[in-house]
């Protein structure tokens, strides 16, 4: 079946979505297009084809599915329009301005039962996914910390040049909503439930209401740790970036890079932890931290079993395929979901839970960083 798209908003993330659509070969056709601003909608359905429509209700009855792609304030009004016209919906994060509204969304959506996806985009990003294999294998020990930077230029400017992100009431805040929602999301997606977090926040551009740098430290249920770093600031060079360190009792994983990595994986075998520890136990200790033993410097002080393998763009997808992990477009997920009448992922439930860790974030930053527990 071709599924018949329609877009609400005809902006950024919809260029994108539409192109996404295109290059994955996604079994769907371009329908109604609307936009206030409309030369947008105009260029847009130039650009992909289908039809400028007059309004909004418009764009729902022409489509099978309908993204949702306006300034985040409009959201829930529009997914409301869409779920209780029976059309699945592919609503961009953040979902609403706030909680609140996120929660409008999800009952919405779930009232009406219509398949329902959301941004959350890099779960399927082919470096996070490897990320997550390598957390996921035992091998390694247990997760210790984690270290997340994300920096973006702030996004007025550039390929983004939207003033709504600069209008609390349009975007509901800054940087952690906006952007860092995906962080919270990720890190949850990789790490399992968070049990509790602290935060603290500034407006170093003096943007009312739009937080520019955040810092949120969290612990998870399973013990281990992670401080997530989220700032706006104005080097025009980089438009979004990401680095993430996760430290485990015997592996370290260094992810830079959104999409395509690098992704950097030093570890030890449990093995040569036993050696040194023997060694220790056992060997002659010459001067603090160096440890003789009688023939010579064992491998893993020369360094032989911790090699820092590297898997970056297409080496990155290889390995993932040849082990069996299943890569694709968000945008053909969703419309093999709505084709084939089945959910779709990942889930307006999913970014509900993002929602309630940015917003417990928030809470403890106006409380000067108190530590807020979060129930899973
Ligand atoms: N998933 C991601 O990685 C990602 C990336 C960028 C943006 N986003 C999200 O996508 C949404 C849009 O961001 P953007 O960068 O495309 O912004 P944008 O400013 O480029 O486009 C938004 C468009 O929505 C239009 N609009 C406003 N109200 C409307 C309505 N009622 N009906 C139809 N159109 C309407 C505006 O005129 C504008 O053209 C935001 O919620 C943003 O957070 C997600």
């Amino acid at each position: 079946m071709t599924v018949t798209v329609g877009f609400l908003g005809a902006g950024f993330i919809a260029e994108s979505h539409a192109t996404m659509l295109e290059v994955s070969g996604a079994d769907a056709a371009f329908g109604p297009v609307f936009d206030p601003d409309s030369s947008r909608a105009a260029s847009f359905a130039l650009r992909h084809g289908g039809a400028v429509a007059a309004t909004e209700s418009e764009v729902i009855d022409g489509s099978d599915a309908v993204y949702v792609c306006t300034w985040t304030s409009e959201h829930p009004r529009l997914v409301e329009a869409v779920a209780r016209a029976g059309r699945a919906v592919f609503c961009e994060k953040p979902l609403g301005v706030d909680l609140e509204a996120a929660r409008l969304v999800a009952d919405t959506v779930a009232s009406a039962g219509v398949i329902n996806q959301v941004g959350l985009v890099l779960r399927d990003s082919p470096a996070f996914r490897y990320l997550r294999t390598l957390v996921d294998d035992p091998a390694d020990g247990e997760v210790l910390t984690v270290v997340f930077r994300d920096d973006q230029y702030l996004p007025v400017r550039g390929i983004y040049g939207s003033r709504w992100r600069a209008d609390p009431a349009r975007a509901g805040a800054g940087t952690l909503i906006e952007h860092s929602i995906h962080d919270l999301d990720l890190l949850e997606w990789l790490f399992g439930p968070v049990s509790a977090l602290s935060a603290r926040t500034s407006q170093r551009h003096g943007i009312e209401g739009i937080e520019d740098v955040a810092g949120v430290h969290l612990e998870f249920a399973s013990g281990a740790t992670a401080h997530l770093i989220s700032v706006w600031h104005d080097v025009l060079g980089r438009p979004s970036g990401r680095r993430l360190e996760v430290f485990r009792r015997r592996g370290w994983y260094a992810l830079e890079g959104d999409l395509a990595g690098p992704v950097r994986v030093q570890r030890t075998p449990e093995a040569d932890i036993d050696e040194a520890d023997a060694l220790l136990a056992g060997g002659q200790v010459a001067e603090p931290g160096e440890v003789i033993v009688d023939d010579g410097v064992p491998a893993w002080r020369r360094g032989e079993h911790t090699p820092d393998d590297v898997l970056a763009g297409r080496d990155l997808v290889r390995h993932l395929l040849e082990r069996g992990c299943r890569l694709r477009y968000p945008d053909a997920g969703f419309i093999e979901s709505v084709a084939a009448g089945r959910p779709a992922t990942p889930s307006v439930a999913d970014a509900l839970r993002a929602h309630v860790l940015v917003d417990a974030a928030y809470r403890s930053a106006t409380d000067a960083g108190a530590w807020v527990e979060v129930s899973s």
